[in-house]
């Protein structure tokens, strides 16, 4: 089964990316950019570090991702990610954040077929480029996905991603698997299932209730265990993969944006571990208090 990389904004950037290419090696078919869009009308100074082919290890397979946004934008951004050397974009019909929906961006674009009608064609006229779609199964309602199906035949994506909630959903809430099978079972597009895998038995549980899957796309469960796809739980892999994550931010960031960027990191990470040790690192104050509770979490995992 392949397995990719889901983009998620704040974590799976490229630092985050090659620690876990140069860690856990070649076991994610595809590694997404959180969302690249425009803000008045210009590019975003760190969406384009992020997927500049610099920062970006050669063994890293990326492929950068639009905010689906009205087409003349959509297409100002594709035409950048091309020209920076990718010839793959994944366009992103899913974001469930208020101020992104309220603009008929992201998931706030499912309800309106028209408007994705001219998004998609639009992108079509680009020549250069193969796309793949994010999607959710609506922004209110599951079924919404029905008007955008037929509309895929425009942009004969790559394979389809979907992460089986509303937007309304969030992150949380029961996933509809009755909808998904219904979009699997119509889609003459590759389907990719995204949503809730959170071990190797997921893995395989998903697998086998959808045989023809084209691939199943793991956001969190890959910021909390890292070595998920490949079954490795080990303590010296995830030591290795936080050292090389720790020292990429440590070039970039000053010590209290450092201190900020790795407390949003042990959100997730290694989460069913040690609680108190735990919430000693995320309360840390400052750099030297931040490495104290870490190496005492270490010591405790007997990682040191
Ligand atoms: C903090 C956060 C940031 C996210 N950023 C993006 C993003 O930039 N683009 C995108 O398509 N999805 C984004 N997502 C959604 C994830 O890619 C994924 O679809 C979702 O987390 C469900 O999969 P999971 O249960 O495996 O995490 C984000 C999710 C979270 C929690």
């Amino acid at each position: 089964m392949k397995i990719f990389a889901a983009p998620l904004q704040g974590f799976t950037d490229y630092v985050w990316r090659n620690a876990h290419r140069m860690v856990y090696g070649d076991c994610i078919w595809r590694y997404y950019s959180p969302f690249m869009r425009l803000e008045k009308g210009n590019f975003r100074k760190r969406d384009l570090r992020d997927i500049s082919r610099d920062n970006n290890a050669e063994d890293v397979k990326l492929v950068p991702q639009v905010l689906a946004c009205a087409s003349a934008d959509a297409v100002k951004i594709v035409a950048k990610i091309v020209e920076m050397g990718y010839e793959e974009v994944d366009v992103n019909l899913g974001c469930p954040f208020p101020p992104v929906t309220r603009k008929h961006q992201g998931a706030g674009m499912l309800p309106y077929v028209d408007e994705v009608a001219d998004l998609f064609k639009a992108l079509a006229t680009m020549t250069g480029v193969r796309y793949s779609v994010k999607m959710r199964l609506g922004m209110e309602s599951a079924d919404e996905w029905t008007g955008i199906l037929p509309l895929l035949d425009i942009l004969c994506p790559a394979h389809v991603s979907v992460h089986p909630r509303t937007a309304r959903q969030q992150y949380g809430g029961e996933i509809d698997y009755k909808q998904f099978a219904k979009f699997y079972s119509l889609s003459k597009w590759p389907v990719v299932y995204n949503g809730d895998v959170r071990s190797a038995d997921d893995v395989t549980r998903v697998e086998s209730s959808f045989p023809g899957l084209h691939g199943i796309m793991i956001g969190r469960g890959l910021l909390m265990e890292p070595g998920l796809s490949l079954n490795d739980y080990s303590i010296e892999m995830k030591k290795r993969f936080y050292d090389h994550l720790f020292s990429g931010y440590s070039k970039i960031y000053d010590e209290h944006q450092l201190v900020l960027k790795m407390h949003a990191f042990w959100e997730y990470f290694m989460s069913g571990e040690d609680r108190k040790l735990r919430k000693k690192i995320l309360k840390s104050r400052n750099l030297s208090d931040y490495e104290v509770a870490v190496k005492a979490f270490w010591m405790a995992m007997g990682a040191i």
